[in-house]
């Protein structure tokens, strides 16, 4: 189905046939909440953009009672703690919410903060999590999604498929603009729909200290090529926008303008160190006002940036997961200096990637949007390519691609020189393995009456458990948006249950009916945190309101926030994430600590995409390991379950 880009005006007739479409795409559970009026200004501005509007009359983000969230903490730390660990940290605890300790007055103080802020932690998080970080954001923060792969002919079929990712993404911006988006809902519940509105036109901007999100609308893409960049119109002058055809040609003139790689490659600077980069980004801005500023506020201000790369020997590789390997890295860090790492703008919210070989897929600068909204994105864009499009009205008057020229004296070389080394060090310290597990997936787990995501979830902790015998803490991704302004709560997976849960199953001793019922309750165990988590309940989020709330009034930090049980509960060694999308995809990312894995998954109905990863510089970390540990114990669950069964036949 092809939408009409004229339509502004939502009609039944439109949201039925997206409803449905959305649907056979996999899309979450949907209603049209109509009107849904646009919050968005387009400004450089982010605290005008999102904060402080409420159009979709959602609730707020609760602070949760002191009592209660100091209750779930002391439980979530008892994994990892001996007795005398966990006696010091319960008197902490104890002082700390005795009448005269400072709990009580942080807590009112962000109560009075929760009065005055449409949501007390969306400006906060925004800044702790992402702005103020200073790790590059590649590797550190920045996920990479990997579509299902291409086998390109030729170059042809490399911008066709380009050109139909394109005109996908402006069919689904469009959507986006004209408030079109179905609701996503959680339950009965609405969810925040403001993510999808900081997809497009949105770059992280490098300032030293604290970066800043620009917001625009724009009517161009950046394409890279062999590390240059262009401006490239997708409406004519004419103002009609250019059809799959015509858009191939502009791609094929941008090929043409660069057969040779850039002599420097800007685009490398943005995968440095955060203050680095605003270091060499002011430097530019000296050198020459009139050229650089320019051409860098021409790729901010950009819908997206198209990254048309090079051959990464894709189909080299006879055996689906090397394949998966490369498309990650390719994602994540673009290979390397000598690979794409160069063809790059990371500070964008999303950069499309089509590589000559058939590595499809994308990048996404974090801070504005979670994973969802970029997945839900990705089933849009595969879908429209897998269709037949009907064609479009063409342009009378396309305009020239338009290379974008840089200025760079000595100081500026040497930086993207260092930006290179560091980069290679990047990629070499950074061990992937992304796997489809295709024994069973959401169907079987469900069958089973298990929720799949918990279920999944154990599945991690015992692999990890089995690895190590020893509790990994482990930060699972819960959305928020029910609430105004809402991104996530942190699930704490390792608990008192999963530990029980890989113990039994390790123990020779256990019968499969032991097994089963230690999996129930682990699963249970997760299950009712989600459900708190979901409800911004967790015990993370309030922590760090806690804490943030005493540094903004110059009181001390306290002492809770400082002792084993803090740090041992808060050292993530797992860091997971479910983003689930139909299409045969995966979104994959870093470790959150030296000695940890990161585990993004896509679970479908009949397999489980899996992008593991860990740094090659930790010797305690294996990811062939783990993903080891993870299938088999994926597969002793499945056999236990099923024996289970039969022992009751
Ligand atoms: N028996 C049978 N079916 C069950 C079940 C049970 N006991 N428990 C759950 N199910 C079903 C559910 O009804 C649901 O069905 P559906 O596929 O028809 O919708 C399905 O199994 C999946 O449910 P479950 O696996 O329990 O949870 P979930 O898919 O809702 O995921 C979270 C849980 C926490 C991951 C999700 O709520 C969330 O927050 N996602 C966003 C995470 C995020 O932000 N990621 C990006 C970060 S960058």
């Amino acid at each position: 189905m092809s939408i009409n880009r004229e339509v502004t005006k939502s009609t039944d007739k439109n949201n039925n046939m997206l409803r449905g479409m959305l649907k056979k795409m996999g899309g979450p559970r949907i209603v049209f909440l109509e009107p849904y009026v646009s919050s968005f200004q387009v400004t450089s501005n982010y605290a005008s953009v999102s904060l402080g509007s409420n159009k979709q009359d959602l609730p707020r983000l609760p602070v949760p009672k002191l009592k209660d969230t100091l209750q779930k903490y002391l439980k979530s730390i008892k994994p990892y703690l001996s007795e005398q660990e966990f006696a010091v940290t319960a008197n902490l605890v104890e002082d700390f919410a005795s009448a005269d300790g400072v709990g009580h007055k942080l807590q009112a103080l962000l109560e009075q903060r929760a009065e005055s802020h449409l949501n007390w932690l969306e400006e906060w998080w925004l800044n702790t999590a992402y702005l103020e970080y200073r790790d590059p954001v590649v590797v550190y923060s920045s996920p990479g999604l990997v579509f299902p792969f291409r086998n390109f002919c030729n170059q042809e079929d490399q911008l066709k498929y380009a050109a139909k990712t394109l005109l996908a993404a402006l069919e689904y911006k469009h959507l986006i603009d004209n408030d079109k988006i179905p609701t996503e809902m959680m339950g009965k519940n609405p969810l925040d729909m403001s993510q999808y509105k900081k997809i497009f036109g949105t770059c992280r901007i490098p300032i030293k200290g604290r970066d800043k999100l620009s917001f625009n609308d724009s009517k161009h893409v950046s394409v890279f090529h062999n590390n240059h960049i262009f401006h490239v119109d997708l409406w004519g002058s004419d103002n009609v926008l250019l059809n799959e055809e015509q858009i191939v040609h502009q791609l094929q003139k941008v090929i043409d303008l660069s057969t040779k790689s850039a002599e420097v490659s800007i685009g490398i600077l943005t995968s440095e160190n955060r203050d680095t980069w605003a270091q060499a980004y002011e430097l530019l801005g000296k050198v020459s006002d009139e050229v650089n500023v320019k051409s860098l506020a021409d790729v901010e201000k950009s819908i997206a940036v198209l990254c048309l790369d090079q051959p990464v020997g894709l189909w080299c590789h006879n055996d689906k997961d090397k394949m998966q390997n490369v498309a990650a890295g390719q994602t994540i860090h673009g290979g390397g200096s000598e690979s794409n790492g160069g063809n790059r703008w990371f500070d964008k919210t999303v950069q499309f990637i089509v590589g000559a070989d058939g590595v499809t897929g994308l990048t996404y600068e974090h801070s504005p949007a979670e994973g969802q909204p970029i997945a839900v994105l990705t089933d849009y864009i595969i879908n429209y390519i897998e269709k037949e499009n009907k064609p479009t009205s063409s342009s009378a008057s396309p305009i020239e691609p338009v290379q974008l020229k840089f200025q760079v004296n000595d100081d500026v070389r040497r930086m993207i020189r260092t930006a290179r080394e560091n980069l290679d060090k990047l990629v070499n310290n950074l061990e992937l393995n992304c796997f489809t597990y295709d024994k069973y997936g959401k169907n079987f787990i469900k069958s089973q009456k298990l929720s799949p995501d918990s279920y999944l979830q154990m599945a991690m902790q015992y692999a990890f458990y089995r690895l190590y015998k020893t509790p990994g803490a482990h930060y699972e991704s819960a959305a928020t948006r029910m609430y105004v302004g809402g991104r996530t709560e942190t699930i704490r997976s390792c608990s008192t249950e999963s530990i029980d849960f890989a113990k039994t199953m390790l123990n020779p001793q256990s019968s499969s009916k032991d097994k089963v019922a230690a999996l129930q309750k682990a699963i249970k165990a997760h299950k009712d945190y989600t459900v708190q988590a979901l409800q911004g309940l967790g015990v993370d989020r309030h922590l760090l309101g806690l804490k943030l709330i005493a540094k903004e009034n110059g009181i001390a930090v306290p002492k809770i926030y400082s002792d084993a049980g803090f740090a041992k509960s808060t050292h993530m060694r797992i860091s997971t994430s479910q983003v689930a999308c139909k299409c045969d995809g995966f979104m994959c990312y870093g470790p959150l600590v030296p000695n940890g894995y990161a585990t993004c998954y896509n679970p479908r109905d009949n397999d489980v995409n899996f992008a593991t990863s860990a740094f090659v510089a930790n010797p305690e970390t294996a990811c062939s390991e783990y993903r080891a540990a993870l299938e088999q114990s994926l597969q002793d669950m499945h056999d236990i379950l099923l024996q289970n069964i039969q022992s009751k036949l």
